[in-house]
Formats: structure tokens, sequence, C-alpha cells
């Protein structure tokens, strides 16, 4: 049996997996793994990136206050994105765990989330049950390229990229035939400020884990599929912590 018929095998006999966060760099394919992940193991997959565009696109206050932020590249204010991260896992899909993909991504936001988890998931003899971290490391010039080239489906949200996981028909979703769009902070100009505040704001994060001995690291260089075996291979590993 292979690593990820393994792991599905043991999620689906309804064992609480917990909160898995997946911390990269722009474009180092956390949406990517976070689908895939999710999938495998049964659990919502979390972005906080996608629910304040779903919020901009909506024109909620929310996303309203978003916007600008969003298109600077800069991170939106932790009052936000905690009001909407709390509503989204008090859902009931999120009862065995849930793997967020861009949140935490400041320290502050790491113990917000350390408080507001405390005890919420616990293993078979009720133990409480750590988050998972996994860093997904890319090499800094090929983030240029998969952000420059990334599409993303408005209907299914499957992510393509135009050089490097072109869809069959270009411009086209696979699944559901809907034109692919490309994200607003996709822009060169965007991407350099999202890079700044990743390794300003967000680097930080990596050591705080660490300290933890909760980071497992992944080489997210590897093709998608690599990656997501490495990835599902550090999550076991992560639970017999
Ligand atoms: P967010 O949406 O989280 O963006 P990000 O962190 O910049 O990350 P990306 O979504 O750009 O990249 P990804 O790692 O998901 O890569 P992907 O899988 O798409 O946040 C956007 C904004 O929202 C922030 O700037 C901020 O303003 C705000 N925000 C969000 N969360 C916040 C928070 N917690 N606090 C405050 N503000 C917040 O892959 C990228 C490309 O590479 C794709 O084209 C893909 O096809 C390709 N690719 C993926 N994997 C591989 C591979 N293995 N090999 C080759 N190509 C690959
Ligand atoms: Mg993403």
């Amino acid at each position: 049996m292979d690593t990820q018929t393994t792991v599905a095998a043991s999620s689906s006999s309804a064992k609480t997996v917990g909160a898995i966060i997946l911390v990269g760099a722009p474009g180092s394919g956390k949406g990517t793994q976070a689908k895939r992940i999710a999938e495998v193991l049964e659990i919502p997959h979390l972005s906080t990136g996608d629910l304040l565009r779903q919020n901009v696109s909506r024109g909620t206050e929310l996303g309203r206050q978003a916007k600008q932020i969003m298109e600077r590249g800069e991170l939106v204010s932790d009052e936000l994105v905690f009001g909407m991260v709390a509503d989204r896992i008090k859902l009931p899909d999120c009862v065995s765990g849930c793997i967020f993909d861009g949140f935490p991504r400041t320290v502050g936001q790491a113990e917000w989330l350390d408080r507001h988890l405390n005890g919420r998931f616990v293993d078979d003899k009720q133990q409480p049950l750590a988050p998972i971290v996994i860093q997904l490391t890319v090499e800094y010039n090929s983030l240029w390229q998969r952000l420059t080239g990334r599409r993303s489906c408005p209907t299914c949200g499957r992510i393509y990229n135009i050089y490097l996981q072109p869809p069959r028909v270009a411009g086209v979703c696979d699944v559901d035939g809907a034109a692919l769009e490309t994200r607003r902070d996709d822009r060169e100009e965007v991407i350099k400020e999202r890079l700044k505040a990743y390794e300003m704001q967000t680097l930080p994060l990596v050591d705080y884990y660490r300290r933890r001995g909760r980071l497992l690291e992944v080489n997210g260089d590897l093709r998608p599929d690599g990656v997501t075996a490495e990835a599902l291979k550090a999550i076991e590993h992560g639970h017999r912590l």
C-alpha cells in the first residue's frame, strides 16, 4: 500500500486529523497541495486568501476593507482575518480537522491560533493534538515563473500554470470548461511586495514552529505528485511525534 492509500485508509476510519498548516512563500504550492491533501484526508481546505477573494468578489464589507490591501500585496489586518477564520472553523465539516493554507502568516496569528484551537482536536486517548506544520520550500527563482504563469478556474478553484501545468486547451479549465483567470495580485510590482511581506512577516513564523518542534520541511521544488507524497509522509510522521 503506498503512502497516499495508507493515509486515506486511516482517515476514512474516522480518525481525528487535527490542524495541518501549510507555510510557504507566495507561489510555493500551498493552494495546489492543500487541495490534494484535503481530498486524501477528507478534511476541508481553509485558505484565507481564497476566503478574502470570495469576500472581495461578493462585495461584502470585509471584502471592501481587504481589497486595496491585497492589491498592494500587503497583509490584511489580524482583526479581519481572525473573525473570518473563527467563523469558518466553527462549521461542522471541521470537526475532525482542517488544512490551513495561508494562515497563520505572522507570529501573532500563530499565537492566536494556538489559543483558539487549544484542546479542540484530541487523539484516540483524548490527548490534545498539536497542529502539524509543513513548510514548502521552493527555490526563489522558480517562484517568479510560478506566479506570473498562474491561472485559476473561477468556478472550481483548480490552479494551472501556463508554463508548468497548462490546461489541455489554452485558457479553459479541464474540469468544467470555465475561462481561466489571472489573479489581480499576480502583477510583477505586487509579486515583489508579497515576497517582501513573506520575508519580513511570515518567515519568523517558521522559527516559532521550529522552536516548538512542530515544523516539518517538504521540498516544494518536486513535481506536484512528489510534493503531495512527501507532505503526506510528513503528516504521518507528525502524528507519531
Ligand atoms: P494567498 O492567496 O494566501 O497568496 P500567497 O500566500 O501569496 O500564495 P499564493 O496563493 O500566491 O501561492 P500558493 O503557495 O498557494 O501557490 P499555488 O498552489 O497557487 O494570499 C493573498 C493575499 O491575501 C495576501 O497577499 C494578503 O493580502 C491576504 N491574506 C491571505 N491570508 C492572509 C492572512 N493570514 N493574514 C493577512 N492577510 C492575508 O501555486 C502557484 C503556481 O505554481 C501555480 O501556477 C501552480 O500551478 C504552480 N505550481 C504549484 N506547485 C508546483 C510544482 N510542484 N511544480 C511546478 N509548478 C507548481
Ligand atoms: Mg494560494
